[in-house]
């Protein structure tokens, strides 16, 4: 069982990832743009790709210095994202934990945010012992600087993780000056150091939300596709255009339909009044409901340490390319 920052690629696998055709890998290699390792297989041995010659390529690619190439050299169009719903359940930790897990095998430098006392971004990312870590509580109410709260669970990928004691954030928050300002102050002086930073939110309408919705560009709403979650939309949606009010602060805004269904006429139907109430808004990619995505949450690990060739790995992937490189786009109502 391979943990994401063990994960090992076969030449195929590797050139599926990077949009190639296999038979250019060792023109890459004699380039000197990518680097392989020869690993025993049963009784084959084989080419494999890590984890970090796959992100060194990207990076190599995204550098501008070899041309035109897929995964060319494009920066996220947003640093600062988030995952939101006030609702519950709908996928929000599993999300974020494949996104950033993804976005960090692209070679970008990823700073994911645990803002849940749950703590299941910090358990998808396989750390275990956050009850003995600092989190965001000790960052906004005891002045830990944030760089102090930050560890590292993989290459290219750091976390600020969660534990139960943010569960009790509120109260204290909601005495301090400035309140919903600390967080964005916080991040700001972390942020050259990261190409993308993802926050996993609490399912509810917290201060501690409010503060990443002033810190955010992007929010990324994740709404399951069943008719409860669809209700809740006008919610959600409402809290993200009183915020942008109160604090004078324009936020993009996607909708990714998850938990998809297509033998289900419930999910169709759900995935029709989205796409027809917020065409600008919601996601092109829609993610599946699948098995690997509940396997990678219980293996703590990425789609691609379950099933390369698996419908998960397909829909995070788009999703990844779309909330990385989409264009700007507020709400807007169809
Ligand atoms: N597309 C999917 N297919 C199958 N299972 C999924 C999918 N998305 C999420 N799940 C599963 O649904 C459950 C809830 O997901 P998750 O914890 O990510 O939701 P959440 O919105 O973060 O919840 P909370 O509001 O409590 O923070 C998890 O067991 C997860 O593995
Ligand atoms: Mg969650």
């Amino acid at each position: 069982m391979a943990s994401f920052r063990d994960l090992c690629f076969t030449s195929v696998e590797f050139a599926n990832l990077a949009k190639i055709d296999r038979t250019q890998i060792p023109v890459l290699e004699s380039q000197g743009l990518l680097k392989t390792v020869k690993r025993k297989i049963g009784s084959a041995e084989r080419k494999m790709v890590t984890l970090e010659d796959m992100q060194g390529y990207f990076r190599e690619i995204r550098s501008g210095r070899h041309g035109d190439q897929p995964f060319g050299p494009k920066n996220p169009t947003h640093k600062i994202q988030m995952f939101y719903n006030v609702k519950g359940g709908t996928g929000k930790s599993t999300l974020t934990a494949q996104y950033v897990m993804k976005a960090a095998m692209l070679g970008l430098r990823v700073l994911a945010i645990d803002l849940d006392g749950q703590g299941h971004l910090t358990v998808n990312l396989d750390v275990l012992d956050a009850h003995e870590r600092p989190t965001v509580y000790d960052v906004l109410i005891n002045d830990l600087p944030l760089c102090d709260a930050i560890m590292n669970v993989a290459p290219g990928l750091d976390l600020v993780p969660a534990n139960l004691g943010l569960c009790n954030i509120e109260i204290p928050l909601n005495n301090k000056a400035r309140r919903e300002y600390r967080l964005s102050e916080a991040i700001q002086k972390i942020a050259d150091r990261y190409d993308l930073i993802v926050a996993d939110t609490n399912p509810a309408a917290s201060i501690l939300n409010g503060s990443m919705l002033v810190a955010a560009q992007l929010v990324n709403v994740v709404c399951a596709t069943n008719p409860l979650s669809f209700h809740g939309m006008s919610l959600v949606m409402a809290t993200i255009e009183e915020m942008e009010r109160e604090f004078k602060h324009d936020l993009d805004v996607r909708i990714v339909p998850n938990m998809y269904d297509n033998r289900e006429v419930i999910s169709q139907e759900v995935l029709g009044e989205l796409r027809s109430q917020f065409p600008e808004n919601c996601t092109q990619s829609v993610i599946n409901r699948s098995a690997d995505l509940n396997e990678a949450t219980k293996r703590r690990t990425t789609v691609w340490g379950v099933n390369t060739k698996g419908v998960a790995a397909q829909d995070i992937s788009a999703m990844t390319e779309e909330l990385l490189f989409a264009p700007e786009k507020g709400i807007n109502h169809g």
